[in-house]
């Protein structure tokens, strides 16, 4: 590549990750994760650099090409895998934004090689980037890159989006390294959030912790002024809207069906396998519905869909035995021969089968106890071109803001859940119908596209 780049997207993750089997032989597949489907038709579709951390431990890579996109490899070593990406990352900041749904775990070893971790994506920035360059830092993993980039490169202009909650001030409080991951997201001259709650929680913490004055969106920090505002992140609408309409997927969505054996309700939960998406209470709402006999036997089939992710900690650990044993108990009790009501796959699918599974799913379940925003609401959405579909939908997802039109539910009330699941089951073809229309040109007008676009023309003006 050797030359340097006008525009950069900055994020833990390259958008193919590596891994390398038993035999030493390596393989290429997508990352997973909404991250990645909403930043790579963004690259996609502009000239520049995406650097990351290409997912195999302990491997130093040259930049590549790969899909229309220029890749630039950060190295992490299997220390810094386990102490920044799994540790600080992942058993710290995840649980932490996402409302303590998991206790934190507080480590200064881990908080150091996090911040040696944000220096190296700093200094390789600063070295990939054009002068006056636009610079883009994604997500949690990279809180300091911001201000360490600025001190290096004070040229830059240096946005920074965080796909996952902004926790509110009384529980950001408890991190110890507040004040240095505060004074890191500053360094940008925008600060992107998911919600508005995001970017208010992040406003009154600058004050309460730093007393920065502000007024409205923008806070005055270092005789420079940083603007913290929402913008909701979205999906390809335009690609998966294609890809749904193709003969083979509606075939495919079809066959799946009829392998099924062709149910009256087909049932769906696609998600990466993490505490925070509310597997348990989607499979425990349905447990009952077929212990009350509210829903029958043969009647109508979940397929669960669930990604391996992050297995080496401890609580995706013991998440991954709880959703198998609970799987195992309700199937136990309810499958008859050639007949069982939870199909549990814990599987990565290429986009083409995922499409197939939206569209043939009558009902899609998607109910976190807390998600940044949730993609595969929208994406369901997206390729029901057909209108048929109904989604149920946690309070508690980013995309509730917008899908109003959801079986909206609280995750944590499992009669509510019952109820919406039933209410979604026998709702009339032309109530489904009039809720997936509205939701559709909600997704289909403020698609990804247009979330990149609104965030770039902000940090460039
Ligand atoms: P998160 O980013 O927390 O994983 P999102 O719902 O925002 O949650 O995004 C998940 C993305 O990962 C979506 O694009 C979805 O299609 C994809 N995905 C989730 N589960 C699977 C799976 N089993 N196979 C393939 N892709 C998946
Ligand atoms: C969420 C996070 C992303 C992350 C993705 C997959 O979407 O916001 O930053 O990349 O999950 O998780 P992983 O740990 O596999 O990168």
């Amino acid at each position: 590549m050797g030359s340097r780049s006008s525009f950069l997207i900055v994020a833990n993750r390259l958008p193919v990750d590596r891994s390398i089997g038993p035999d030493g032989t390596a393989t290429w597949r997508r990352s997973p994760g909404g991250l990645v489907t909403a930043i790579a038709p963004v690259m996609q579709s502009r000239d520049g650099a995406w650097l990351g951390w290409h997912g195999a431990p302990g491997e130093e890579l040259e930049p590549f090409h790969d899909d229309g996109m220029n890749l630039i490899p950060i190295p992490l070593s299997e220390e810094e895998v386990q102490l920044y990406y799994e540790g600080f990352s992942n058993a710290t900041l995840w649980p932490l934004y996402h409302d303590v749904v998991a206790p934190p775990v507080f480590s200064r070893e881990m908080w150091e090689t996090y911040k040696a971790v944000n220096l190296r994506f700093a200094e390789a920035t600063a070295e990939a980037a054009a002068p006056g360059a636009v610079v883009w830092v994604q997500d949690y993993q990279l809180q300091l890159v911001p201000q360490m980039l600025r001190e290096r490169r004070p040229d830059l202009r240096i946005g920074f989006f965080l796909h996952i909650p902004f926790p509110p001030v009384e529980l950001f409080w408890r991190l110890p390294w507040r004040t240095e991951l505060v004074k890191g997201l500053l360094g940008a001259d925008l600060v992107g959030f998911q919600r508005p709650g995001g970017a208010s929680n992040f406003i009154r913490l600058c004050r309460r912790l730093l007393g920065l004055p502000y007024k409205g969106n923008e806070i005055f920090h270092d005789d420079r002024v940083v603007t913290a505002q929402s913008f909701p992140i979205s999906v390809d609408f335009g690609e998966l809207d294609k890809l749904a309409r193709d003969p083979q997927i509606v075939h495919r969505a079809k066959e799946i069906r009829f392998e099924l054996g062709d149910p009256e309700h087909l049932l769906l939960g696609v998600d990466r396998l993490d505490y925070t998406k509310g597997i348990g209470t989607r499979l425990e709402a349905f447990g009952e519905l077929l212990d009350e006999r509210q829903v029958e036997p043969g009647e109508a089939v979940f397929v669960q869909i669930a990604t391996p992710s992050r297995e080496r900690v401890e609580e995706y650990r013991r998440l991954r035995d709880d959703i198998e044993l609970q799987v195992g108990r309700i199937n136990g009790m309810h499958s008859m021969i050639g007949h069982q009501p939870i199909q549990y796959l814990h599987q990565a699918y290429d986009r083409h089968e995922l499409a197939a599974l939206y569209l043939a799913a009558d009902i899609m379940v998607v109910t976190p106890l807390r998600d940044g925003m949730n993609l595969v609401a929208k994406e369901y959405v997206s390729c029901h071109h057909d209108l048929r579909g109904a989604l149920v939908l946690s309070e508690f997802a980013g995309a509730a803001d917008e899908l109003r039109q959801a079986y909206l539910v609280n995750p944590y009330d499992v009669e509510g859940v019952k109820r919406q699941i039933l209410a979604a089951m026998r709702a009339t073809p032309h109530e489904v119908a009039r809720r997936m229309r509205a939701m559709r040109r909600r997704v289909s007008t403020y698609d990804v596209d247009r979330w990149a676009g609104e965030f770039l023309t902000a940090l460039e003006s």
